[in-house]
């Protein structure tokens, strides 16, 4: 007579059918019962189950299980199968690592922080990329080592990588001269964050601007009534939750003729250009008459 692992006595019986009968009898009771089943767990830190990081950064996931509350060395009878998946809003999943029964797979920049065996499968993630988002799905399979199945559990995580502004441009709406009103503007091209705009004079002398001068929503600053004095180095800094980025523009606020004494100059070059047209048409006028 032999006694399972679960306590049941298998008596040696005649004929094989009865032998098959009571074996699947057996198997029946056993799976509904299910008196080997461990308890398995999963965890991550607690109240953890959003994580945000830079772009270019490195980040770790971390999940861990336990079986029937134990922490955390794995027995040599134990086969854990592990899987993590990236969910995607309207995407396809997308298969990150695995190791089990199967061997291992990882994406390019996903490996395990820890060495198998080991019941925390923490996730590392390196050179993070913005399209590395979303949400990570840990399932975790424990089988004995004859392939019983021992539970099984899910367990998800939300990544949000953080990008900061992309490099703004500065630029001059209006001519800089004295008494007149100009607009400095400046705009991150793309943003994945929500992005805010400071602009501050840095030379000579410096100051900081503040609304309603400044908008820092739409990055522009409006100056009015120039005079000399406000002449320098101006910085726009483009900043959001990730980081932030800047771009600089020269204000050179001249005392040159006013817009009178321009158009008069042009109107009087205009005539002079006239009158000598008109000169090399007489001319060749003459010159054909001869
Ligand atoms: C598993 O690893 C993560 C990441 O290093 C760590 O935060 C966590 O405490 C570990 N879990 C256990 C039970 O040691
Ligand atoms: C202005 O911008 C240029 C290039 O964009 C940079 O090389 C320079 O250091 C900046 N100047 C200041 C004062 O920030």
């Amino acid at each position: 007579m032999t006694t399972s692992r679960s306590g049941w006595a298998r008596i040696p019986l005649p004929g094989p059918s009865v032998a098959t009968f009571l074996q699947f009898l057996f198997l029946g009771l056993s799976a509904l019962a299910s008196p080997s089943r461990a308890q398995l767990e999963l965890h991550v830190p607690a109240g953890l189950s959003r994580l945000q990081a830079a772009e270019g950064s490195e980040v770790v996931l971390p999940v861990w299980y336990t079986l029937n509350g134990e922490l955390p060395s794995s027995q040599p009878w134990e086969v854990p199968v592990v899987r993590w998946y990236l969910y995607q809003k309207g995407k396809q999943e997308i298969h990150v690592l695995s190791y089990g029964i199967g061997g291992m797979y990882s994406k390019p920049r996903a490996s395990l922080l820890y060495p198998e065996p080991s019941r925390n499968m923490s996730l590392r993630l390196q050179d993070l990329q913005e399209e590395d988002s979303g949400s990570y799905r840990c399932t975790v399979f424990i089988y004995d080592n004859q392939l019983k199945e021992l539970g099984h559990r899910i367990i998800s995580l939300d990544l949000d990588v953080l990008v900061p502004p992309t490099s703004p441009s500065c630029h001059l709406q209006g001519v800089p001269r004295v008494g007149n009103n100009v607009a400095l503007s400046c705009q991150s091209p793309r943003s994945k964050h929500a992005v805010q705009y400071q602009w501050e004079r840095l030379l000579p002398s410096s100051q900081v601007f503040y609304p309603p001068v400044l908008d820092p929503i739409r990055g522009s600053l409006r100056l009015t009534s120039l005079s000399t004095s406000v002449s320098g180095v101006y910085i726009c800094k483009a900043h959001n939750i990730a980081g932030s980025a800047q771009c600089n523009i020269t204000l050179e606020v001249c005392t040159g003729p006013g817009p009178a004494v321009v158009a008069g100059a042009v109107v009087g070059t205009l005539i002079g250009l006239g009158l000598l047209a008109g000169l090399v048409l007489l001319y060749q006028r003459w010159n054909h008459g001869l």
